[in-house]
């Protein structure tokens, strides 16, 4: 039997429409979410990510405000345009696009950013208070997967989760959340030697690697969750980690690409701005 299809566009649609209505009691009170996204370079793939960042803020209604930057602006121009929006009253979440051009420090930007308006939640504060519970902007594809979970149903809790990749941006802060939600996590990357028999032993089996065919059926235990957070292009068209075709015959879920964690990652930003303005007002 085929495996079911978790839809994260419909998921993502599902909390867009729950962030409207947030939105519009915020207007209510002549407050309007202001989301900074900076670009710095011309990578293809990081200007189609703004874009769709772009066109979910116009469409929710938020302040949105692009700084598309040339690859050789300095570190400094980066980090003084970071300085006057942690002050902008209007914005209230920062998103720098990673990866950044070689000669800017990513640690050092990142860390520029007001942890209040850390929407990717990468800031060391937002990943500390992350790493033992306390509240935080968590960032937004690993989040994004959690509430895929959740939302289709899946018990977390007892299972054994296995992540492979161990990214800042989502294996490693992928593997803290499922262990937050109680499951037994392993993490395999690389150098994990044995992966086709750790993979195995899943219940929910979480691809984040960025390489096709990382995941073979006989890798998948029958009936196994399996979020696929790879995007990659293989002749033009976007697949993600797993062989889909002949996973989604052994899997009990499986999310496609496009149309899976994509539009999850997207949202959870626009979730993590409001999440932002909330927080904002509370401390008034
Ligand atoms: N590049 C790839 N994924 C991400 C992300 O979630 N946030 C940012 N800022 N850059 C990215």
């Amino acid at each position: 039997m085929s495996a079911q299809i978790i839809s994260g566009k419909e998921i993502a649609s599902q909390i867009r429409e729950e962030l409207k209505t947030e939105v519009e009691q915020l207007e209510k009170k002549g407050i309007q979410p202001g989301l900074a996204v900076i670009l710095v370079g011309d990578d293809p793939a990081s200007h189609s990510y703004v874009k769709g960042k772009e066109k979910a803020s116009i469409e929710l209604n938020f302040y949105s405000v692009i700084h598309r930057l040339d690859t050789d602006t300095s570190e400094e121009e980066v980090l003084s345009l970071i300085r006057e929006l942690n002050q902008d009253s209007k914005i209230h979440g920062i998103l720098v696009q990673l990866p950044l051009p070689k000669h800017i420090s990513e640690k050092k930007v990142i860390q520029s950013i007001d942890p209040a308006k850390d929407v990717d939640g990468f800031h060391p504060e937002n990943v500390g208070n992350m790493y033992i519970g306390l509240p935080a902007y968590l960032p937004c594809t690993p989040h994004g997967v959690i509430q895929m979970l959740i939302r289709s149903g899946v018990q977390i809790e007892g299972k054994h989760a296995v992540v492979i990749g161990r990214s800042n941006i989502v294996g490693k802060p992928m593997a803290q959340l499922l262990l937050n939600q109680n499951a037994t996590v392993t993490i395999c990357h690389s150098r994990t030697p044995n992966l086709a028999e750790i993979t195995k032993q899943a219940d929910i089996l979480i691809p984040a690697v960025g390489r096709a065919g990382t995941v073979t059926a006989d890798m998948v235990k029958p009936g196994a969750v399996v979020i696929d957070v790879g995007v990659n292009r293989v002749d033009g068209k976007l697949v993600g980690d797993c062989a889909f075709a002949e996973v989604k015959e052994v899997a009990g879920m499986i999310t496609p690409v496009p149309g899976g964690v994509g539009p999850m990652t997207i949202t959870m930003l626009m979730y993590n701005t409001v999440e932002s303005v909330k927080r904002h007002n509370s401390n008034r």
